[in-house]
């Protein structure tokens, strides 16, 4: 018996985008490898080449060198195919207007060659299933934002994709439609779909993503699970302290005085301090803030997270 490798379902080899007159590389040299079911997170501040890289794996946009397949098809030399085989939400609401809810589904499913009894069937049972068939002959005009993504999501996976792409698809959202979101895409996830997600919540990629690739400038500066990138950076508390005086001096004298002190920064009237391994920790920031002539106001303990993964390896914040 012969054992073929299945390669993973996502594969980019040195993938570049530069975009006409940039004079720098969106995309630069990427190498990624997506294993089937998973949810993998491609996590960046503003501009860091999410789009741009999602944009290139469902075939939107021309990479300027590198290669990338998808479920084994090379999207640029078979970009009809490959599309096939991926499902797409994008950033911004991209339902046609001039259909009702119902037809949006039903005309993706006739546009990807499903006949139309299955296209039919499959549009009613999408709308049951993320509860829209109240719905289904509204006007896309009547929807709320959760409930236009839940549609988008519901179009995006018709045709059963071997690869869904999510570009921040909760940006925008109440809290309450973004966890109802989260816990559909766990749902698809737990019954085998692979997920890329982009997004720029540390906390979305830290709940959902079994993989997150860190992005800036358009290279992966980070590739682990949220647990290894937390772990990596050796920091076990994060200390915010709001106070009063001049902070600037109060976050030098931190850094330098408090023990296993790794990385002071300015916040809204106050100090950020990453630490790692310190005793006695808040009664040592307290006596140092005073002697910086501080006064204290409050203090609180965080675990670090992947917004401190990304702050080690860059010295900025990944919300700007
Ligand atoms: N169509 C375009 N033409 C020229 N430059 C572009 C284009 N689209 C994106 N860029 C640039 O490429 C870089 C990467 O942008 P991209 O949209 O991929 O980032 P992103 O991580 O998705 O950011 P965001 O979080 O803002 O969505 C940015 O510098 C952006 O200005
Ligand atoms: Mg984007």
């Amino acid at each position: 018996m012969t054992l073929i490798a299945r390669e993973p379902v996502i594969v980019t080899e040195q993938l570049c985008k530069r975009y006409i007159g940039a004079d720098f590389l969106a995309v630069d040299h990427l190498d990624l490898a997506v294993e089937a079911g998973e949810i993998f997170g491609l996590l960046g501040p503003n501009g860091a080449g999410k789009t741009t890289t999602a944009g290139m794996l469902t075939t939107r946009v021309v990479p300027t060198s590198g290669r990338a397949r998808v479920a084994g098809v090379d999207v640029l030399a078979h970009p009809a195919l490959a599309k096939q085989f991926l499902g797409v939400v994008s950033q911004s609401n991209t339902l046609d207007r001039q259909l009702t809810v119902w037809e949006n589904l039903y005309f993706h499913g006739r546009l990807f060659g499903i006949g139309a009894a299955p296209s039919r069937s499959r549009a009613d049972e999408l709308l049951e299933r993320f509860q829209l068939t109240k719905w289904a002959h509204a006007s896309v005009y009547a929807l709320s934002g959760g409930m236009a993504q839940r549609v988008m999501v519901a179009r995006s996976i018709f045709h059963r994709p071997a690869v869904l792409f999510m570009d921040e698809p909760t940006a925008g959202l109440d809290p309450q439609s973004r966890l109802a979101l989260w816990q559909i895409l766990q749902d698809l996830n737990a019954e085998g779909q692979t997920i890329l997600l982009s997004t720029h919540y540390m906390e979305e990629a830290d709940q959902l993503c079994g993989r997150v690739a860190i992005m800036d400038h358009g290279r992966i500066l980070a590739l682990d699970t949220p647990e290894n990138l937390k772990r990596s950076t050796g920091v076990d508390t994060i200390v915010t302290l709001k106070a009063t005086g001049d902070l600037d001096v109060l976050s030098k004298n931190l850094l330098e005085r408090v023990a296993g002190a790794t990385h002071a920064r300015l916040i809204d009237q106050g100090v950020e301090l990453h630490v790692a391994g310190a005793e006695q920790l808040l009664a040592r920031v307290i006596t140092e803030a005073e002697a910086s002539g501080s006064r204290v106001q409050d203090l609180s303990v965080a675990e670090p997270s992947l917004e401190t993964v990304f702050i080690n390896l860059t010295g900025k914040e990944l919300r700007d």
